[in-house]
């Protein structure tokens, strides 16, 4: 049997690719031999990861900068890829915003601005990947959600929940629709996992201790821990898999 967790010859765009999760996703595509397009807000910033990735693994890496809250940038993104390198075969979305506000106080400015990275961004970048696909009969689109998409959470979570929600049945509902093309659309859903934007958890004992001790396996997530379900969902491995969320999260959503 061939190795079906192979991604040679596969090309991958990873919106949000600069981000903490979405750098570290790139970095395990490439090592398992996929070209990868890093694609985030700031030219410089996919550039940079672009450059550090590839200076890691030799692989094919590139940064193109993409706003997913824009259809003309994502659609322009989607060309530029295709003139490049001729198809596309997988779309990670790890994008995203979180802006925590009391409930009782919550700015619908913030409310539409989380929606719009969350929610109508992931729908643009899965809208246009699968334009793609279609023509192509193939193609694997992984979204992320979060452990906070099946659980209320307080500490002025409620529109990333929502949002979170959300992602979980754009996934579903894409699944089922672009399933006889072929189309195959999962998420992942990660506990909290240490990155930049959340280093200051880790950094404060008493939070981290809380935090660990909500998960089962006592122990916050690392960025690491995603790179073997994401290159799974991405790769001839979960070929009969389409409409999942695997949650990876150290058991928090198994209570
Ligand atoms: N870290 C966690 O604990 C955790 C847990 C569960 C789920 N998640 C989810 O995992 C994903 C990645 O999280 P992360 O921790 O890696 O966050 P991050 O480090 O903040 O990365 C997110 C990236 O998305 C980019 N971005 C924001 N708006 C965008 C837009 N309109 N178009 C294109 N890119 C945009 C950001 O760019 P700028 O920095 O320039 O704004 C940033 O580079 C998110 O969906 C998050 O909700 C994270």
């Amino acid at each position: 049997m061939k190795d079906i967790f192979k991604l040679d010859g596969k090309v991958a765009i990873v919106n949000g690719g600069a981000g903490g999760i979405g750098e570290v996703l790139s970095m395990g595509l490439s090592i398992h031999g996929a070209t990868v397009v890093i694609s985030d807000l700031n030219q410089e910033a996919t550039e940079k990861t672009a450059q550090k990735i590839k200076s890691e693994t030799n692989g094919e890496v590139i940064g193109l900068a993409a706003n997913v809250t824009d259809e003309k940038s994502v659609e322009d993104l989607m060309q530029t890829v295709l003139k490049k390198y001729g198809k596309l075969d997988i779309v990670i979305n790890a994008m995203g915003v979180n802006l925590k506000r009391d409930a009782f106080d919550y700015p619908m400015e913030d409310w539409d601005k989380i929606f719009n990275v969350n929610v109508k961004g992931t729908m643009i970048a899965c809208k246009m990947a699968g334009r793609v696909m279609r023509e192509q009969k193939q193609g694997s689109i992984i979204n992320l959600s979060s452990v906070r998409g099946q659980r209320g959470y307080t500490g002025g979570n409620t529109g990333y929940c929502a949002t979170k929600g959300a992602v979980e049945m754009i996934t579903k509902a894409l699944a089922l629709e672009w399933a006889a093309d072929n189309i195959r659309v999962n998420a992942l859903g990660p506990a909290l996992i240490i990155t930049p934007g959340t280093q200051h958890i880790a950094d404060n004992p008493e939070l981290a201790k809380k935090y660990a001790q909500a998960v089962p396996m006592g122990r916050i997530g690392q960025t690491k821990d995603l790179v073997g379900a994401c290159v799974f969902l991405a790769s001839e491995a979960s070929s009969f898999m389409t409409g999942q969320t695997l949650f990876v999260d150290g058991g928090l959503t198994a209570g």
